[in-house]
């Protein structure tokens, strides 16, 4: 059996602990905002936060969350700056990158809320994006971080 927090919520798995942490977020718990993309760890799509690093989820394995706390793109409530800045900037085209571009620039202003355009580069540079949505990327992030300082998020509600 294995024990984590997913986006607040306690979990309790009887699941093979080698099974991709992708899998189990998507196919086991139903939370289909994490996306598959490379399965490889190239892409990115798939950026979920444990214990609020950024991670891949399609080649972390369940054990590897035992304890600790998984953050979604559900988890962040969809009020979070980031959200906001990626709808003011018209981020998405085909979207299906954007929930793993959210969670990493999420874990970058964690860590750094005023990166420069080079920090963010560097930072989101492991996150591909087929349709070139990157000039936006940086614009919304760069966004996001002067509002997020002012940002009181809402008490927070268990996501299923
Ligand atoms: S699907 Fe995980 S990095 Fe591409
Ligand atoms: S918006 Fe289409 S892959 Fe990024």
């Amino acid at each position: 059996m294995i024990e984590f927090h997913l986006n607040g919520r306690g979990r309790s798995l009887d699941t093979d602990p080698a099974t991709p942490l992708l899998w189990v977020i998507r196919d086991t718990l139903g939370l289909t905002g994490t996306k598959f993309g490379c399965g490889m760890g190239v892409c990115g799509a798939c950026t979920v936060h444990l214990d609020g690093e950024a991670i891949r989820s399609c080649v972390t394995p369940l054990s590897a969350a035992a304890g600790k706390a998984v953050t979604t793109i559900e988890g962040l409530g969809g009020d979070h700056p980031l959200q906001r800045a990626w709808v003011a900037h018209n981020v998405p085209q085909c979207g299906y990158c954007q929930s793993g571009q959210i969670m990493a620039a999420a874990a970058l202003l964690a860590s750094n809320p005023a990166p420069d355009t080079d920090e963010i580069r560097q930072s989101m540079a492991g996150n591909l994006c087929r349709c070139g949505t990157y000039n936006k990327i940086q614009r919304a992030i760069h966004s996001a971080a002067d509002s997020i300082a002012h940002w009181q998020p809402d008490a927070p509600e268990p996501q299923s």
